[in-house]
């Protein structure tokens, strides 16, 4: 398979594809969704909030007197929509661990396209529901709030764990032979190439021992596999530079940003999913444990944090807030 075949897609699809032969990014479509999904929830949350910044910063007794309480309180006008879309953005969040569990759901779109929107949901929901409370966060619903945070926090760890166990198209976890393959696959295409001189590229693909790496302490391997992820982000910075003219290297923040030389950037990709694919074998066993670890938190925290909002939503629906 010639480099182009290998560099022209996206990174995860990149990975299950390298045995294949992808023309066509089937990717771009959900990356233009998710990003406009990002910016929408960036601009609603930043709009209400520089909108409401002078209530939010008055205290508890001073709010009743502002013209923006009728709006902004958790009842208010604009509040108790926020607390509706809060709503079902919870409910959409859970359709993901759901899909595992319903056959017909678990039919519908792609795993990796659902945990997209899981995570773009469980970042956006915290600042929703903060701006829903207007920042006061008392009782059943303060208590749901901070374990929903804690999640979403969580969530983040729980994303980098999940991206460090080389997977297929479909979000299932490859054998480690398949990896191998795909590993070897990678190697004949960089001895294949001829724009990076293999003396260059021993930086990016030298890692440490799979020993010493036995012999770390999980949190330490943690650190350094997140370290090495950041390092190599220099190294190909470093790896383009050598190929750049000074006005290039400007242009392109001193090699972080892509070139325009097509060859150059298909060899770097390749060699950036190399340099990947063997960190994540390495650190493979270290990843699961950890990720496994994590599941057994991450679950019963958003199952109490669900049961106290359900709680804190029939409360106030008994309270009768919802007629408006
Ligand atoms: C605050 C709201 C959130 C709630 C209530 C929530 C809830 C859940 C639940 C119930 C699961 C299934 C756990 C299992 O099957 O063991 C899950 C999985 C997951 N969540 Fe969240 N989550 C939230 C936010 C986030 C965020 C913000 C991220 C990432 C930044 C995230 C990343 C993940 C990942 C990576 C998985 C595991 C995927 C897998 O193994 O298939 N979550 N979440």
């Amino acid at each position: 398979m010639s480099v182009n075949a290998t560099a022209a897609v996206t990174a995860n699809v990149r990975l299950a594809n390298a045995t294949s032969k992808p023309v066509v990014d089937t990717e771009k479509g959900h990356r233009i969704r998710l990003f406009l999904g990002y910016l929408i929830v960036t601009a609603l949350v930043v709009g209400i909030f520089a909108y409401g910044f002078n209530y939010y910063t008055l205290n508890s007794s001073e709010r009743p007197f502002s013209p923006k309480h009728v709006l902004l309180k958790p009842s208010g006008t604009i509040g108790v929509k926020l607390g509706l879309l809060g709503l079902a953005m919870f409910l959409s969040i859970f359709l993901y661990p759901l899909r595992k569990r319903w056959a017909w759901l678990g039919r519908q779109g792609s795993s990796r396209h659902w945990l997209d929107n899981h995570v773009l949901l469980g970042l956006a929901a915290p600042f929703v529901i903060a701006l829903h409370a207007a920042f006061k966060f008392r009782g059943f619903a303060g208590i749901a709030f901070w374990i929903m945070l804690a999640v979403s926090l969580s969530g983040v760890i729980g994303r980098y764990l999940y991206g460090q166990i080389p997977r297929s198209l479909n979000a299932a976890e490859l054998s480690l032979k398949e990896v191998q393959d795909i590993q070897a696959k990678l190697g004949e295409q960089l001895a294949e190439q001829k724009v990076l001189p293999q003396s260059d590229l021993r930086a990016l693909l030298n890692l440490p021992s799979p020993e010493r790496v036995q012999n770390l302490p999980t949190v330490v391997a943690l650190v350094y596999m997140m370290l090495l992820d950041l390092s190599r982000v220099f190294k190909i910075a470093t790896l383009r530079r050598r190929h750049l003219s000074f006005v290039e290297q400007i242009f392109t923040l001193g090699g972080l940003r892509k070139t325009t030389h097509p060859e150059l950037e298909r060899a770097i990709e390749v060699a950036r999913e190399e340099a990947s694919i063997a960190k994540r074998v390495l650190f493979l066993s270290c990843s699961q444990k950890v990720f496994h670890l994590w599941h057994v938190v991450h679950k019963p925290f958003s199952y109490t944090f669900a049961l106290l909002a359900i709680i804190h939503i029939v409360l106030v629906a008994m309270m009768g807030y919802f007629s408006f």
